[in-house]
């Protein structure tokens, strides 16, 4: 297997503005840049991390129990966990794709097959693929709810289906972008303990780069995945910076406000109206395919953007490209429309 490497290089945030990583394109709040420094100032940089009340406060963030839930170094530690702790060799995993590459790296990682039905615009999650996948040997199946890099939603029916279907197997429910589509199924998680739910700051709480997720299942799972994660593994700024954003959650609120309901159908009116095919999205990003991606993408760095091709099923590149502000819409739109009048 080979290493899970994102394309990293040359994201300088001072040349371009970022749209390829589904990322906050905002510094973050004030509140809790001030929280950070004073944490640092208070010298107890020296100490390991403890955790305090951040449980209870993310717990009544999230309506479930403290009891339910288990905060983790970004979402990715607990998808992670959920593969490490459920699944060993010669169990399966299903896995729609395209989906996070997260999921098929945990997987190699257990040496587990991988079964992946595929996504399609039109019909959406594969809800008949993924039933009909289902084994006795089926020991994790991963709901990416929007998915990346399409954005997709998946009703909570069709995750009771699954649910009901494989109550042997870890439902993994990814609600990375949550406050964006505002639609979970937490609720479902005292009817159902198969189900294991991962969130996150890094993305429209803006701090990816603390890497503060958490975990919500089960009183039970809890206890156990508590057993699998180490004491330390979330650092103590994350924790400061989370507590900080959960006190003042009013400026995560304007921007994915803002993200969603001005910047968000602006563009998509742009891309209906110049006939660009894009898949139906409920996150910040929108996976585009513009007749040239290559030319576009090439054209939008030079103007100071970065996106991300992501190829589809029949190899066709997409052009997945993060909404921030509107402002920053508007600007994208007008190089686009450059672009179009004179090639570059
Ligand atoms: C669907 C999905 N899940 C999880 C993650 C990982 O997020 P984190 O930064 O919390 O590890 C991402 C990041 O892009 C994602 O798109």
């Amino acid at each position: 297997m080979g290493a899970y490497k994102p394309p990293l290089e040359g994201r300088d945030p001072d040349r371009f503005l970022l749209l390829d990583f589904n990322e906050r394109t905002l510094p973050i709040s004030q509140c809790i840049e001030q929280a950070l420094i004073d944490y640092i100032q208070s010298g107890r940089l020296q100490m390991y991390p403890s955790y305090g009340d951040v449980v209870a406060q993310i717990a009544a963030y999230s309506g479930v129990e403290e009891q339910q839930l288990m905060i983790t170094n970004g979402s990715d530690q607990g998808i992670d966990l959920v593969f490490r702790a459920a699944a060993q060799l010669g169990h399966e995993a299903i896995i729609p794709e395209p989906s996070f590459a997260m999921y098929t790296q945990c997987a190699a990682i257990e040496d587990l097959k991988v079964i992946s039905p595929q996504y399609d615009r039109e019909t959406g999650f594969p809800i008949e693929g993924v039933l009909s996948a289902i084994n006795e040997r089926t020991r994790i199946i991963c709901v990416a709810n929007p998915n990346n890099p399409c954005g997709t939603p998946v009703s909570k029916d069709d995750i009771v289906r699954i649910l009901r279907a494989a109550p042997d197997a870890a439902v993994l429910v990814d609600e990375c972008y949550y406050e964006y589509m505002r639609e979970t199924v937490v609720d479902l998680i005292s009817s159902y303990p198969n189900l294991l739910i991962t969130r996150t700051f890094s993305k429209t709480w803006g701090i990816p780069s603390l890497r503060m997720g958490y975990l919500m299942s089960a009183a039970e799972n809890i206890e156990s995945l508590l057993k699998v994660r180490g004491p330390y593994d979330i650092n103590q700024l994350a924790i400061v910076a989370c507590q900080a954003a959960l006190e003042s959650p009013e400026d995560m609120q304007t921007y994915t406000r803002e993200v969603m309901e001005e910047s968000k159908p602006l563009f998509e009116k742009y891309l209906e109206d110049k006939g660009i095919v894009f898949w139906p999205s409920s996150a910040n990003y929108l996976w585009t395919f513009p007749e040239n991606p290559d030319d576009v993408e090439q054209a939008l760095q030079q103007a100071g953007v970065l996106v991300r091709p992501k190829k589809d099923a029949n190899g066709a590149v997409g052009l997945r490209i993060t909404i921030g502000t509107k402002e920053q819409t508007e600007k994208v739109i007008q190089i686009l429309e450059d672009f179009e009048q004179h090639g570059s």
